[in-house]
């Protein structure tokens, strides 16, 4: 892209740069020809090869007509005046061309243009998408830690109970049972109904 805007910047400096020079010429032929004294034409100036006007390159378009002006007559305005449209074409040319390139580069900025709005709002989508997820994961959550408080309401832990990871729960619902009418002596639970008594690993000793 840089080039590019370079690229155009040098041209369009070229480009006054040639304006100029060719109103310059313009305006000196006006002024020299009519003093210029009238020679014999086979004499004076051999005639311009015709291909010249053709292979017009910027430096031999401007420089030709200063030093030639005066020693030739009429025959060397019309050259000119043919030089000049050579170089207007060429610069039409070149306009033309610059405005293809031109057109070329506003589609494909259109191109990326567009590919960018469509990632914009892809993202846009995501991105409230992603918030209603959390929103959901978050109630969710919350549900989940309401159901586990409600389905641990009447869970009791108790430590210290002697036995092994193996052992029948029915056995372990036993022990809890003992436990409770004689060590913490409250008979009247003896046979309290259990829904189910398992093992827990220890906390702090590996069992
Ligand atoms: C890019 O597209 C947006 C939305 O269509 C538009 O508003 C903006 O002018 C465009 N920009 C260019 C540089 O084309
Ligand atoms: C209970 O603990 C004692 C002493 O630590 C041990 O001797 C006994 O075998 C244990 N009983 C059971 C059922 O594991």
């Amino acid at each position: 892209m840089h080039g590019l805007v370079l690229n155009a910047k040098a041209v369009s400096v070229s480009l006054r740069l040639l304006a100029l020079l060719c109103a310059l010429v313009v305006l000196s032929g006006d002024v020299e020809v009519n003093p210029g004294p009238r020679q014999n034409a086979a004499g004076a100036a051999p005639k311009r090869p015709a291909t010249r006007q053709r292979q017009l390159s910027f430096a031999q378009a401007v420089a030709s007509p200063f030093p030639v002006a005066n020693s030739r007559g009429r025959q060397d305005r019309t050259s000119d005046i043919t030089g000049y449209s050579n170089i207007l074409a060429y610069l039409q040319d070149m306009r033309s061309e610059i405005r293809q390139y031109l057109a070329s580069i506003n589609v494909k900025i259109d191109d990326v243009n567009t590919t960018l709005n469509n990632l914009k709002h892809e993202n846009e989508q995501l991105k409230s998408e992603n918030k209603m997820l959390w929103n959901e994961i978050s109630s969710m959550k919350s549900k989940m830690d309401k159901l586990e408080s409600q389905s641990r309401r009447n869970n009791l832990r108790f430590n210290g109970i002697n036995g092994t990871f193996d052992e029948k729960w029915s056995d372990t619902e036993q022990k809890v049972q003992s436990f409770i009418s004689d060590e913490l002596n409250i008979p009247d639970y003896a046979n309290a109904e259990i829904e189910r008594a398992h093992r827990l690993k220890s906390r702090d000793a590996q069992q």
